[in-house]
């Protein structure tokens, strides 16, 4: 039986990938290369020393993605396909609702048709809105204040609705909160297509010269320094809590919902400091306005994840951001080889599989 990953070439899907194969899993991947490349496969195999089989598939392509669940016996599916920038959301909801609701729904149905019974999706701590209390446990409300937000709650009520009516169903909805760093090997990690979202790739791209400064969106926040505070997660820790997600499907029915965050929080501020530290590179920053739609804190509980998955997270502020400056350099010189530019020699180790 294989494991079907949605969305397997993206920045989370390829770590769950990586540590899928390591596992000896039979891995299969769907995805439309809308935010990724055929590289990140290569990459995968590369690190793994494995072969997945890959499929450029829109989910919401009924027979294209029918022909796949055809082709192989699926015992689970790790969905993470979807679109996830908040500002294109808010610009194109249609878009949102049509990639994320429809290609899901698809997707629901060819595991109806072909009896696979078990789901982990990856949702977003976007699904809380405002926070109420701070740290946010499964149980606080969900209000999002975007469409993409929304979107992900609309699938995690769907799941929800499945589950009760089904009883043979096992689903298991993960929050993220803010996934940063890549993969120790800086062969796969966040390589946005597009222009970035999130404050780690503006980082890198500040620290790669690429960008002049980094726009720090207010300092008046009522936190410790005044600029906000997330909960930032190594993505291998985020991987394991798949790992840990699949492990308890084995003898689970039914659908529960679990934050995958470090349960800690850090302000713009520190996350510059430690990049800095960590990496000896000075990054030029200056503070701007607010962004629309930001909060002040955004913190997990993670004690369900711990009791019931037995999942805890490892890693350190300070391998966060050493592992995100390692893919962004390992990047640009696979970049400036291609183009035959010769640049700088930055100082990055070379990463051998074991
Ligand atoms: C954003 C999304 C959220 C999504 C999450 C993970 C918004 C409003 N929210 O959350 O829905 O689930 O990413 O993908 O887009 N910052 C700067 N300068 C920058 C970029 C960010 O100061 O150039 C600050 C932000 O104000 C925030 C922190 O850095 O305080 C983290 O921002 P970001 O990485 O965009 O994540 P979130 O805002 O938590």
């Amino acid at each position: 039986m294989a494991i079907l990953v949605t969305g397997g070439a993206g920045y989370i899907g390829s770590q769950i990938c990586v540590d899928l194969l390591a596992l000896n899993k039979d891995v299969v991947i769907v995805d439309d290369l809308s935010n990724s490349t055929l590289e990140v496969v290569e990459n995968i195999e590369l690190i793994s020393g494995k072969k997945v089989h890959f499929f450029q598939v829109d989910l919401k392509n009924k027979i294209e993605l029918d022909l796949v669940f055809r082709t192989f016996r699926f015992s689970e599916v790790i969905h993470l396909a979807g679109v996830k920038s908040v500002n294109d959301s808010i610009q194109n909801p249609l878009e949102y609702y049509s990639q994320n609701i429809l290609g899901t729904i698809i997707l629901l149905d060819c595991m109806k048709k072909n009896n696979v019974k078990k789901i982990i999706f990856s949702s977003s701590a976007t699904v809380y809105g405002v926070p109420e209390k701070i740290p946010i446990a499964e149980s606080a409300k969900t209000e999002p204040i975007n469409p993409y937000g929304l979107t992900k709650l609309a699938i995690e009520q769907l799941l929800n609705a499945l589950a009760n009516a089904n009883k043979d169903l096992s689903i298991v909805i993960l929050r993220y909160f803010n996934p940063i760093g890549a993969h120790e090997s800086g062969l796969i990690g966040e390589k946005p297509l597009s222009k970035p979202n999130n404050l780690m790739p503006f980082i890198t791209q500040v620290a790669m010269k690429e960008r002049e400064y980094l726009n720090v969106f207010g300092d008046d926040y009522d936190t410790k320094d005044g600029t906000g505070v997330r909960d930032y997660i190594h993505i291998a820790d985020l991987s394991s809590g798949h790992i840990m997600a699949l492990n308890y499907l084995d003898d689970f029915k039914g659908c529960e919902t679990f934050n995958l965050g470090s349960g800690t929080g850090f302000s713009v501020l520190e996350i510059i400091n430690a990049f800095q530290r960590v990496n000896g590179i000075h990054l030029n920053y200056r503070v701007v306005e607010k962004r629309k739609g930001d909060v002040a804190v955004c913190i997990a509980d993670i004690a369900k994840a711990a009791l019931l998955l037995n999942w805890r997270p490892n890693k350190t502020i300070e391998d966060m951001c050493k592992d995100s400056w390692k893919i962004q350099q390992m990047q640009s010189v696979a970049l400036a080889k291609e183009e035959g530019i010769i640049i700088e020699k930055r100082k990055y180790e070379l990463w051998i599989p074991q």
